[in-house]
């Protein structure tokens, strides 16, 4: 899920400690280079990497990768989606109401660690939460600031600004999980303080298709059974701050390009996103590439959509040319089987695809690409190292 995310962390921060405007600066944290000597260099550090497993929210595509973190004293076990997209920390409360009605909801008053702020704020998000798109502030959170301690999987636990929804928009009241724990590329919160303590600091994602399975998140390390060849590593652009980006420089559908698409353009890489965002022009020009057959869907501005009984005509493989950290290119393959997300609600004989097209300003022009990339690569998610790294994940 992308939210504005520098300015909110930001914003997090100076509701918290009271501060005035003048703080909106970068949030400063200790960063640990990183060597790629992976294992062996682990060894002289005081915590080292855990994982823990995820479960796939699957409405007939992949939607989100979600995962348990404890909350509380004693510990209250709550699912949440890990998102790249964000950087804060919110999640169902008991203090919120009919809205969260059908969550695992954390209980503040069951806590002796608990430390309400009593300030509120909301958090509106520019894509959501399954393949639709995000219209006005569809998804919305009104939260209540708090401190208590988050643990993750054998971690110490840590004591961490967070935020309990206290109301949220209908669109998140039917899933799975309780709320969303952001990983931004400045390593805020959670992370910042293990670090601190001596954990690597960098996370490992190994998101897989439903048929796959045994998807898992490990922090402060990565996974090496589930890759086999080297990770190829692109450095986050200088100006990046929290936000999980890289230069492209060309894109291209079964091996054709055109002047759109063979040009420069910023990917964020957002976990917490299934679907593909790309200005409207740009979306135009894949399709246009891909198959006639696909049309805007008038009915949900910004999707596209093609009659079901065409999909399995469809064979387009999707590849986005990035920059290594050596300064070779190397691509990022979409392959045919993520076109199609299933029917449309309003119109099952039209099947979404899975690009839509988004020019608004949050993105400042920017294109997002979310789980429908990410689960055919292990990634690994450097905030020391300030670089994004993947290899081919193994599918079993
Ligand atoms: C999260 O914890 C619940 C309750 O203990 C458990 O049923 C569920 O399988 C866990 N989820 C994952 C992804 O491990
Ligand atoms: C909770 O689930 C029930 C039964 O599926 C549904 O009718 C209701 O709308 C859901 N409530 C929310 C807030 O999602
Ligand atoms: C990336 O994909 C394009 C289009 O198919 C191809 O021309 C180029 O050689 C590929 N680059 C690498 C490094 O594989």
């Amino acid at each position: 899920m992308f939210s504005l995310s520098t300015y909110s962390a930001a914003l997090a921060i100076c509701t918290i400690t009271q501060l005035t405007a003048a703080t909106l600066e970068p949030h400063k944290i200790a960063l640990y280079p990183w060597q790629p000597s992976l294992r062996t260099s682990f060894k002289r550090r005081d915590l080292s990497g855990t994982s823990s497993p995820l479960a796939d929210y699957f409405l007939g595509t992949d939607l989100q990768w979600y995962g348990n973190i404890s909350v509380g004293t004693p510990p209250q076990t709550i699912p949440v989606l890990f998102d790249t997209g964000s950087s804060t920390i919110e999640f169902a409360s008991t203090l919120c109401g009919q809205s969260c009605a059908n969550q695992t909801l954390f209980d503040p008053s069951k806590s002796s660690t608990f430390l309400d702020l009593h300030n509120v704020r909301s958090l509106v998000f520019s894509t959501g939460l399954g393949v639709d798109p995000v219209v006005g502030d569809n998804y919305r959170l009104v939260l209540r600031g708090a401190m208590d301690q988050i643990g993750f999987g054998n971690l110490p636990p840590v004591k961490v600004p967070l935020f309990l929804i206290t109301e949220q928009t209908s669109k998140f009241g039917g899933h799975p999980f309780s709320g969303i724990f952001g990983l931004s590329a400045t390593g805020e919160g959670l992370l910042s303080s293990l670090i601190s303590q001596g954990l690597p600091s960098l996370f490992g994602m190994y998101l897989t298709p439903f048929a796959v399975g045994n998807s898992e998140i490990m922090i402060g390390g990565i996974d090496g059974s589930k890759f086999e060849e080297k990770p190829i590593f692109a450095p986050l652009p200088p100006e990046s701050g929290s936000t999980w980006q890289l230069f492209s420089s060309s894109l291209s559908v079964n091996g054709k390009t055109t002047v759109i698409l063979n040009a420069p353009r910023t990917v964020i890489f957002d976990s917490g996103t299934s679907n593909i965002l790309f200005p409207s022009a740009t979306a135009h020009a894949i399709y246009s590439l891909v198959s006639p057959d696909i049309q805007p869907f008038s009915q949900l501005p910004g999707t596209y959509g093609i009659p079901c009984d065409r999909v399995s005509s469809l064979s387009s493989m999707i590849e986005i040319t990035f920059t290594s950290e050596a300064g070779k290119p190397f691509n990022l393959t979409i392959p045919t089987s993520e076109l199609s997300v299933g029917p449309f609600k309003s119109n099952p004989s039209i099947c979404q695809t899975l690009i839509n097209a988004f020019d608004g300003y949050e993105l400042s022009g920017r294109s997002l690409i979310g789980g429908s990339l990410l689960k055919h690569y292990y990634s690994i998610w450097d905030i020391g190292g300030r670089r994004l790294g993947f290899a081919p994940s193994i599918k079993a």
